[in-house]
């Protein structure tokens, strides 16, 4: 059976903050994580991906200027750098004092929240590299308590998650698909990987049919859906939990 049954916390009314909880708070920070726990969530996605000086941080875009006061990429700019621009201002003058958090400071602020995380790795261009592997999953051995159940780590790429795989055999594994199909459900299986991440507007019912079928039995997760009547919709057709901003309206 998948380890996302297994081993991972329930997901409370079916909805994991996405980026934290942004609709209600800048994406991918430590502000936004607080949001989400303040609201009863007990899940929240956030992206992560490496900076010029070699840290893992929590960062959606490759580029620094729309959710930030900097410029650049951010693969460029040495984490020195980075630690010094305001990261919340572009949403709310409220947020201003809000910095890209590390991957490190991410973990021990959500354990701390008691919320969950499914971070994603963000690759931009080649996969990543054995080497920057080994560092994310040492990071996630340090910073996350041992006593709770691990974070699932999910990916657009393919082949990283292969290599996490093969480096970590029990880490709950997400494949996020923009337009899955029934070869992609094997490909999960055979590669050993937990669930299925796949965008609403792709969503069908005939794939959930066959993901939830007694021989797969996958989990399908569903991104990015701010609709209350299609969360609604999507939960009670058997979708394990959705990815959402929280809007407004949701709360
Ligand atoms: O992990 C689900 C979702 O976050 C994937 O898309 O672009 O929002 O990271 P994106
Ligand atoms: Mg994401």
């Amino acid at each position: 059976m998948s380890n996302f049954f297994l081993r991972l916390p329930p997901v409370q009314s079916g909805i994991i903050g996405h980026r934290g909880m942004s609709a209600q708070a800048p994406e991918n920070t430590l502000a936004g994580f607080r949001k989400a726990a303040q609201f009863g969530l007990s899940w929240v996605e956030f992206d992560t991906q490496r900076c010029g000086s070699g840290e893992w941080v929590v960062f959606h875009d490759k580029n620094l200027e729309r959710t930030t006061n900097g410029a650049g990429l951010v693969i460029d700019t040495p984490y020195q750098t980075l630690r010094t621009f305001d990261a919340g201002s572009w949403f709310h003058p409220q947020f201003k004092n809000e910095r890209v958090p590390t991957l490190q400071q991410a973990l021990s602020c959500l354990a701390y929240l008691k919320l969950h995380p499914n971070i994603e790795l963000k690759v931009f261009a080649q996969p990543l590299t054995v080497e920057a592997i080994v560092d994310f999953l040492s990071i996630l051995e340090n910073a996350w308590p041992k006593e709770l159940p691990p974070p699932l780590v999910s990916s657009f790429n393919l082949k990283s998650l292969k290599v996490l795989r093969s480096l970590d055999n029990k880490l709950p594994l997400g494949y996020i698909v923009r337009d899955p199909t029934e070869s992609t459900l094997n490909a999960i299986v055979e590669a050993g990987f937990d669930s299925l991440h796949c965008d609403n507007q792709n969503f069908s019912s005939a794939l959930l049919e066959k993901a939830t079928s007694k021989s797969m039995a996958l989990p399908v997760l569903v991104y990015t859906v701010n609709d209350p009547n299609r969360i609604k919709v999507l939960l009670q057709s058997g979708v394990t939990a959705v990815f959402s901003d929280v809007t407004d309206v949701i709360l």
